[in-house]
């Protein structure tokens, strides 16, 4: 099927006018509301992660190309949401974010940027076909998201 491509100039508009209602919502929100959100980005993470693709990586859900290509895309935007949520101005709302978050801010930062890195390279790997590729880098990703958990979250 044939899709017409929006004009560059109406997707600048679209893009622009996001960008800006996100940093207006940012600035109003309160701390109980900023931890709901990041806990909703990650809990949607986990929805596609660990409810998709790790299980289909471990072979307890079939592989299926399409399911893996759609859930990475979705996990890639997910896994940059959470993020501008974790400020100090939270740290009293009950939640299951170590206070290590905002001593050691570049070591999250870092740790943030690793999952992310990892992710952008499973989608492009969705796209090439290569199943044990794609199964390989899916355990990349948990460890990455793993990592994180351990230094910065709460031992559920
Ligand atoms: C840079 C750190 C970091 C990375 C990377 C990270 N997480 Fe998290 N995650 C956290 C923190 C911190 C919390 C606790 C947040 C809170 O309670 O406010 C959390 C909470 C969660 C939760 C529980 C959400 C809830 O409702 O309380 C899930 C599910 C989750 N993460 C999944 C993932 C998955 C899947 C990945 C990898 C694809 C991932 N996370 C990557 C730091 C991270």
């Amino acid at each position: 099927m044939k899709r017409k491509l929006l004009p560059a100039w109406i997707v600048g508009i679209v893009v622009g006018a996001g960008a800006g209602y996100a940093l207006n919502a940012f600035a109003q929100a309160k701390p109980d509301v900023l931890v709901k959100q990041r806990q909703a980005a990650m809990t949607l993470q986990g929805k596609y992660f660990y409810g998709q693709l790790r299980p289909m990586a471990q072979g307890k859900i079939p592989y299926d190309a399409d399911q893996a290509a759609r859930a990475a895309a979705f996990l890639e935007a997910l896994s940059r949401m959470p993020w501008d949520g974790f400020v100090p101005g939270t740290r009293d709302v009950k939640s299951g974010a170590l206070p290590a978050i905002y001593e050691q801010p570049g070591k999250f930062k870092e740790a943030q940027e690793r999952a992310q890195a990892e992710i952008s390279k499973l989608v492009a790997l969705t796209k090439s076909g290569d199943e044990a590729a794609v199964k390989a880098q899916i355990l990349v990703v948990n460890k990455a998201c793993s990592a994180c958990h351990n230094d910065f979250r709460e031992r559920q």
